[in-house]
This record gives C-alpha cells, sequence and structure tokens, in this order.
C-alpha cells in the first residue's frame, strides 16, 4: 500500500470517528437521562396535589423529581411525606438543601437512582412530569399498583389508559386511580328474599372502564350502571326472578383480591330493602 493511501485512509477513519462523536455523546446523554430538567411551575404543582387529594396520611413519590419542588410542597403545604428519585445528582443535592430550608427533611428524602429501578409499591400518590415514551414503559407497572393508588401527571398521558379526571389551568394535568383487576368470571352470594340463587357474573375490563353479563337462576342477567374506582365498584341488575314483582338490584362492594364484599340495594324509597353480597372469583372455564 502506497504511503498515501495509508495517510489518506487514516484521515478518513479520523474524520468517522470525528463525525460520531456528537452522536455518541448525545445517545449517552440520551440513556442516562429519560427526560431534560424541566420545573412544573408552582400553580401546575398546586393543581397536581389536588388532583390527588392528598393529605398528611400519604406517601408521594415523584418520579424524576428534578430540584423536589413537587415534593417538598406536598410536604409544607399538605403535609405529605415521600421521597424523589433523579439521576442527577447535583439536583438531588439541591433539593435535599431545600427540603432542609424549608423544613421538611425529615418526611422527605431524595435518592439518585434511575425511575426505572425503583419500587414504587409504598406510594400512595405518584406525581410525573415525564416524556410520552417513558410513561408507556412506566405504564404497565403503574397499573400493577395497588387499587386506589392515585397517579398524577403534568402534560404527558400513560398511552391509551384513560385519565379519570383531566384539568387545564395553564397546562394540562391527569389524574389515574389504579383499578382493582376484575376481568373474569365471578361467583356472587347474595342475601336477598326469595329463592337463594347465586349469581354468575362475566366481568369484562379495559382499565378502570367495566361491564358484565351474568345468570341469575335461569335467566341472563345484564350489568348496568357498572363503576370502578380503585376497589370500589358498584353496579345494577335487575331481580326478575318474579316478573310480577321485579325490582332493580343496586350493588355497591369492595373488591380485595379474589373477594368483592358488600351490601346491595333492592328497590327504591320505602320498598327498600338492603342485603348483604360476597363475590369470589370462580376459575375459569
Ligand atoms: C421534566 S423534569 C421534572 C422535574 C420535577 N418532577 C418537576 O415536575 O418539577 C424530569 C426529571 O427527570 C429526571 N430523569 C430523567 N430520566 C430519569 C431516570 N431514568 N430516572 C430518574 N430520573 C430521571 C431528569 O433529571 C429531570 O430532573
Amino acid at each position: 500500500m502506497s504511503k498515501y493511501l495509508i495517510i489518506n485512509r487514516i484521515i478518513v477513519a479520523l474524520g468517522v470517528c470525528l463525525a460520531l462523536l456528537p452522536a455518541a455523546g448525545a445517545q449517552q446523554q440520551q440513556q442516562y437521562f429519560d427526560v431534560p430538567f424541566v420545573p412544573t411551575p408552582y400553580v401546575v404543582i398546586e393543581e397536581m396535589l389536588r388532583l390527588a387529594k392528598v393529605t398528611p396520611q400519604d406517601y408521594v413519590m415523584d418520579l424524576g423529581s428534578g430540584d423536589g419542588r413537587v415534593l417538598i410542597t406536598a410536604a409544607k403545604r399538605y403535609g405529605a411525606s415521600g421521597m424523589g428519585v433523579d439521576l442527577d445528582g447535583d439536583l438531588v443535592a439541591e433539593s435535599q438543601a431545600s427540603a432542609a430550608d424549608a423544613g421538611v427533611s425529615g418526611r422527605v428524602s431524595f435518592q439518585q437512582q434511575d425511575l426505572f429501578k425503583t419500587d414504587f409499591s409504598r406510594a400512595t400518590v405518584i406525581t410525573m412530569y415525564l416524556l410520552p415514551g417513558v410513561m408507556m414503559r412506566l405504564q404497565p407497572r403503574l397499573l400493577d399498583l395497588k387499587p386506589g393508588t392515585r397517579l398524577v401527571s403534568h402534560d404527558f398521558r400513560l398511552g391509551d389508559w384513560k385519565p379519570d379526571v383531566t384539568t387545564q389551568i395553564r397546562k394540562n394535568t391527569f389524574l389515574w386511580i389504579v383499578p382493582a383487576k376484575l376481568a373474569g368470571p365471578w361467583k356472587i352470594n347474595a342475601d336477598l328474599p326469595g329463592e337463594k340463587q347465586a349469581i354468575e357474573l362475566e366481568m369484562r375490563q379495559q382499565y378502570q372502564e367495566v361491564d358484565g353479563y351474568g345468570k341469575f337462576g335461569s335467566r341472563h342477567a345484564q350489568i348496568w350502571e357498572a363503576r370502578l374506582t380503585g376497589d370500589q365498584l358498584s353496579f345494577v341488575m335487575v331481580d326478575d326472578r318474579d316478573r310480577e314483582n321485579e325490582a332493580a338490584l343496586y350493588f355497591e362492594g369492595r373488591v380485595n383480591g379474589d373477594v368483592i364484599e358488600g351490601r346491595v340495594r333492592r328497590g327504591t324509597g320505602n320498598a327498600q330493602t338492603v342485603h348483604p353480597w360476597r363475590a369470589v372469583r370462580a376459575t375459569a372455564k
């Protein structure tokens, strides 16, 4: 190989390396920080915490906590405790100093760690100002949290999971309440007047939206007005076992794993009677 060719190859190789350097740097930065630091304005923080109905009993986790302002406000204004995580060590140090200045460092802590490696099972409220791709990746883990956990986000949604509440005060804010898992077959025993019959129910679920159908005695039974908020379920069925004396059954109950327990009101006004009911998850056929 001629001297000229060797020098030429070295120059080309150097050029390629130089061209790739910024891209490699950007990729490294992107891998490290999934979202850049942009602080949430205080009025938007107020709205997020108002939507989540934060109280002193809450443990709030801010995923990507930036300068700590969301959590410090939750502690100062609402008496909550909690934890913030951020990959940026300088922001974590700044948050710890601000928490001390605000007199809330006994209740809130900040850790330098990756939100994707953080256990948030202790949270009763989660706050986020992240990007859509990050929200999509988090969605399955958030959906698996304890029913009733409140999730609030500034500006971005959790994929196709419809928010329970959306408000707009300068910016969009969204609230989701983690729903209990209901989909599948259930068997209800209700202490209703008349012949004792179990009600078989097949529930369908898309996030917090539920409906279903079942069998009551020998008849098919439709479910009406089904609502699921966290672990609180309500729905209506019509008791038409005796066509001369049919009435709506207003079921209300709390879902606890494979059991639902509550009360059912039969009829309305002075004809109303109230009875306990219990359902257990039936093994899918
Ligand atoms: C848009 S800022 C929001 C800051 C704060 N939550 C607020 O609302 O003011 C997003 C923050 O997420 C942090 N971040 C990005 N990727 C992260 C990751 N994988 N784990 C933890 N924090 C991350 C960034 O350093 C940045 O501070």
